[in-house]
């Protein structure tokens, strides 16, 4: 069945962190086809030009993991706008290495993006969202938190983290009229993915082909997901429709069935 196009996000303001590339970019670009008003930061240095392209209204660099970075980004957005209606902190990075084997300095680097920097994101947008009285805030988790391999030990407890800290957050704003929720996705045609798929070759001693055939079997849909995929779940958490449901992680993985 065709996707219908819907404009559910007329004139709102939404934030994407990681826009620039793989599942940030497909939520971003999901947002302006609605009609929002998108800011998108991200630590690549193309962010400005490539939210030209797609029709965001700002490309900003920031670091996540720098809290006076996002925090900076999030007053110059409602300086602009004076508002801030969906903020979807999705900037995350992949890597890592069996716990025996992993250095202290990728340790904190995978923490420090995918887990200190949702808390940045997060804690900046409620905090306006808190004084305006209502928005939504989707946080990117991932099948690993929930379920974790060998060799995803630091990223795994960084989305474990994610999905804690999204249930908190929900039961803290709720009263304030903002709503949070998580989305876990899955095997993801991204270069976050790929650049994992080839770690896990060279780990078993295999060939990148053949570790992706071997993880598309554990996908009862047959393929990897997008992030288009990503992009309607998150704009459905975020929208009216989802105007009752807050605090939930919904994994969006095709029936992913690990092996
Ligand atoms: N691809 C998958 O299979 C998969 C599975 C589960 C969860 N996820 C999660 O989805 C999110 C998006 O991942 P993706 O697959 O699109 O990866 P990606 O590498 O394609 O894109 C990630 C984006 O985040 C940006 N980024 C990285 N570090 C940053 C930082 N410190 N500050 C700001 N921006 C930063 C990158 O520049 C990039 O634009 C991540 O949180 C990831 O953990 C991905």
């Amino acid at each position: 069945m065709e996707r219908r196009s819907v404009r559910r996000f007329e004139s709102a303001l939404a934030l994407v962190t990681g826009g620039a590339n793989g599942l940030g970019l497909g939520v971003a670009r999901r947002f302006v086809a609605e009609g929002a008003v998108v800011w998108v930061a991200d630590i690549d240095p193309a962010v400005e030009q490539i939210a030209t392209d797609i029709g965001a209204a700002a490309g900003v660099p920031c670091d996540v993991s720098d809290a006076a970075a996002v925090d900076g980004v999030v007053a110059d957005l409602v300086a602009r706008h004076d508002r801030l209606d969906v903020c979807v902190a999705n900037a995350g990075i992949g890597g890592g290495a069996a716990i025996v084997d992993l250095s202290e300095a990728l340790y904190r680097e995978i923490l420090a993006v995918n887990l200190d920097g949702v808390f940045f994101t997060c804690r900046a947008a409620a905090r306006v969202m808190i004084r305006q009285g209502s928005g939504a805030i989707v946080t990117v988790g991932s099948v690993f938190g929930r379920d974790t391999p060998g060799g995803a030990g630091v990223y795994g407890a960084a989305k474990a983290g994610v999905v804690a800290m999204t249930q908190a957050l929900a039961r803290e704003l709720g009263p304030a009229g903002v709503r949070a929720n998580c989305v876990s996705p899955g095997h993801m045609a991204t270069d976050l993915y790929w650049r994992a798929i080839d770690r896990r070759a060279a780990r078993a001693g295999a060939s990148p082909e053949q570790v992706r055939a071997d993880e598309l079997a554990e996908v009862p849909l047959g393929r990897f997901g997008t992030g288009d995929d990503v992009a309607g779940l998150v704009a459905f958490l975020a929208s009216a429709d989802a105007a009752y449901l807050t605090g939930q992680t919904i994994n969006i993985d095709g029936g992913l069935q690990p092996r």
